[in-house]
């Protein structure tokens, strides 16, 4: 890795637990390396009731920041001076950085998601109609933001239609009247999907070792015209994405949002603009750990 440690080294790292599988440290130390930026990220699995030690103690040895995980997304915002908007009413932060022992909290994941999508399309989300299946975080997350983005519908397609219920109104009270909640159950919910232009698997179905899963039986709910993503990357291709893929719509992994969400933190923490040319190197470290 090449990564030396001085004197002025600079520490960043990750709260969670577990963090046994996190690919976190490995791409930001590369990333750092890459830069000839003398930083180093660290995993810190935390168990739940001293989370709040944890957290004074980064904020006392002056880490530039960190990333924050599962479980602690919602956890963490109790204990952080100054969220974002977009943060609040995603319900959720995963980065976090330290300036002067004041905590700044941001969500990564769901800003990750939009460019990944726009360097993936060269297209936007003004006016397009989007259905999202599931109805967790990452869901709430990516929902916030494309209704922050000018989409002009969002559903929201849940096993527990109370929690997809949350979300729309999350949305609709604080953003746009825009989001409605259906159940799978639905009976034109194959018509609706069709008619969207964005559909999102947000859900943890399909994911290594369940490949054979998936949250829809019927490739009627995909037309050719539609884009298609899966917030999962392992496997590269879900069968989600594999009966989009058939139908004739373009397709995408969540890898593009893993990616970016740890590059924004990046920029975040030190400020570092990365180039094209440095993004193209990243990307495909990252793609070979796969
Ligand atoms: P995250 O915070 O990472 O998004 P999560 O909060 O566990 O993860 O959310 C997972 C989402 O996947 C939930 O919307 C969940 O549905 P419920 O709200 O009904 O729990 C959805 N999900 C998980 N397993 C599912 C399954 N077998 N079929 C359909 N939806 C499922």
């Amino acid at each position: 890795m090449g990564l030396r440690i001085d004197g002025n080294t600079k520490i960043v790292g990750i709260i969670g637990n577990p963090l046994e599988h996190t690919i976190s440290p490995m791409l930001h130390n590369e990333i750092s390396s890459m830069l000839g930026i003398n930083m180093v990220y660290v995993p810190f699995c935390v168990e739940k009731e001293k989370l709040e030690e944890a957290i004074s103690g980064l904020r006392a040895i002056g880490v530039v920041g960190f990333n924050v995980t599962a479980p602690y997304k919602k956890d963490i915002i109790k204990y952080i001076q100054d969220k974002t908007k977009g943060s609040l009413l995603m319900g959720a932060v995963n980065t976090v950085k330290n300036i002067e022992g004041r905590l700044y909290g941001y969500n990564t994941d769901a800003e990750g998601f939009v460019r990944a999508f726009y360097m993936h399309t060269g297209d936007k989300f003004l006016k397009k109609k989007v259905t999202i299946f599931g109805a967790g975080g990452a869901a709430r997350a990516i929902a916030v933001k494309l209704a922050n983005s000018g989409v002009s519908k969002i559903n929201i397609v849940n096993r527990t239609l109370q929690n997809a219920d949350t979300i729309c109104s999350v949305v609709n009270d604080n953003i746009s009247d825009i989001a409605k909640a259906y159940e799978y159950t639905y009976e034109g919910l194959v018509d609706e999907c069709r008619s969207c232009d964005i559909l999102i698997n947000a859900t943890s179905v399909g994911m290594f070792p369940n490949d054979d899963e998936c949250v829809i039986q019927s490739k009627d709910i995909f037309n050719k015209n539609q884009y298609v993503y899966d917030i999962i990357y392992n496997p590269s291709k879900t069968k989600f994405l594999n009966m989009a893929k058939d139908s004739g719509c373009k397709v995408m992994n969540g890898l593009g949002m893993l990616f970016y969400q740890a590059i924004i933190a990046y920029e975040i923490w030190t400020g570092h603009k990365f180039s094209d040319d440095e993004l193209k190197k990243i990307y495909s470290l990252l793609d070979s750990m796969y």
